[in-house]
């Protein structure tokens, strides 16, 4: 058996797992900081940085002493990401590696939330593949042709669908961070009150524009102060999600790739899994909700991956806070 230490720590997550064999999640600790940055409505990033010291090493000997054995290689976040966020993981990582005399392995944080939907029951990894990258930082679509070979088909110009949840929310006066906030609101709200825009829509190019949407959600508020805040929030679900499944149809008919891995914080989106569900026509890899947010079992995972490749790094690994996938 294989036993994997993964850290993660490149926002605002502090997170420590133990993973078996590639999948099998022993351990999986997260420790938030939500709360802490709630009060400015975003990660402010030094504090981010202070609060990773503050908590790493405890988080480190639970997981280590409930993983109950032997550690054979440490997995690390090591971008892109807040750089004071990430020196801490990747400075801890280095020196349990040397200490422990076991391989340090660098994970890019997007390649992590790719081996989110392999994780337990998601099966063994399984290339090639589509990824639909959702999250604070990221909206991509990436074609996974084999295991760590990646080619990105499409970014975001501009604000990540996540950014955009937690930017409309601020709008609405909603708490942070603004996805979870957002959904609840949608509930009792109308998704087709208003006709927001998707970028691209009518193109076949496979990028994706978010500040638009947000410009015009701020437009609206400003003509209509009045307007029910619950429609308000299930429109712009509805266009956000929306333009993420058009986009995403496409990608799938101009690759023909065989499955679909959709991860990141905003895939724990009800409607998004629901219409995901529903209307793709190739496997979906979907993790639990559990590991949509930022974790390290999905670190350890993708570092299982690498140590079987002999993809490990040194004492000379560094952060770079605008690491290439
Ligand atoms: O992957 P993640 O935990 O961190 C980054 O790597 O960025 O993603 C965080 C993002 C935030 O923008 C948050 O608002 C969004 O994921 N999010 C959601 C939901 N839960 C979290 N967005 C939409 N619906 C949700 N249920
Ligand atoms: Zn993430």
């Amino acid at each position: 058996m294989t036993r994997i230490l993964g850290i993660e720590s490149s926002c605002d997550e502090t997170a420590l797992a133990v993973v078996e064999d590639g999948p099998r999640v022993a351990v999986n600790l997260v420790a938030s900081q939500i709360d802490i940055h709630a009060e400015f409505g975003g990660v402010v990033p030094e504090i981010a940085s202070r609060q990773h010291m503050r908590v790493i090493s405890q988080l480190t000997q639970s997981a280590v002493e409930s993983a109950d054995g032997q550690i054979d290689a440490v997995a690390v976040t090591n971008g892109p990401g807040l750089m004071g966020s990430l020196l801490v993981g990747v400075n801890f990582a280095k020196a349990l590696a040397y200490s422990w005399r076991v391989p340090l392995v660098p994970v890019h944080h997007i390649e992590g939330h790719i081996y989110s939907a392999f994780l337990n029951d998601g099966g063994p990894p399984a290339f090639p593949a589509l990824a639909l990258i959702v999250s604070g930082g990221h909206t991509q679509l990436i074609q996974c042709d084999a295991p760590h070979e990646y080619r990105i088909l499409g970014s975001t110009r501009d604000d990540a669908v996540g950014e955009s949840f937690d930017k409309v929310a601020r709008l609405l006066e909603l708490s942070y961070p603004g996805g979870p906030s957002i959904q609840r609101c949608a509930e009792d709200g109308d998704p087709e009150a208003i006709r927001f825009p998707r970028a691209f829509e009518k193109t076949d190019t496979l990028e994706f524009s978010y500040s638009g949407l947000k410009t015009a959600v701020l437009y609206e508020l400003r003509k209509n102060p009045d307007r029910s805040r619950n429609d308000v929030a299930a429109s712009f679900q509805n266009a956000a999600v929306d333009i993420l499944l058009i986009k995403t149809k496409l990608a799938l008919r101009q690759t023909n790739a065989p499955r679909l891995i959709v991860a990141g914080g905003v895939a724990a989106n009800s409607l998004l899994r629901k219409r995901l569900e529903s209307e793709i026509d190739v496997p979906l890899l979907l993790p639990t909700l559990e590991y949509c947010g930022d974790n390290a079992a999905m670190i350890a995972a993708a570092g299982h991956s690498r140590l079987e490749r002999n993809l490990v790094g040194g004492l000379n690994t560094t952060p770079n806070s605008g690491l290439a996938l």
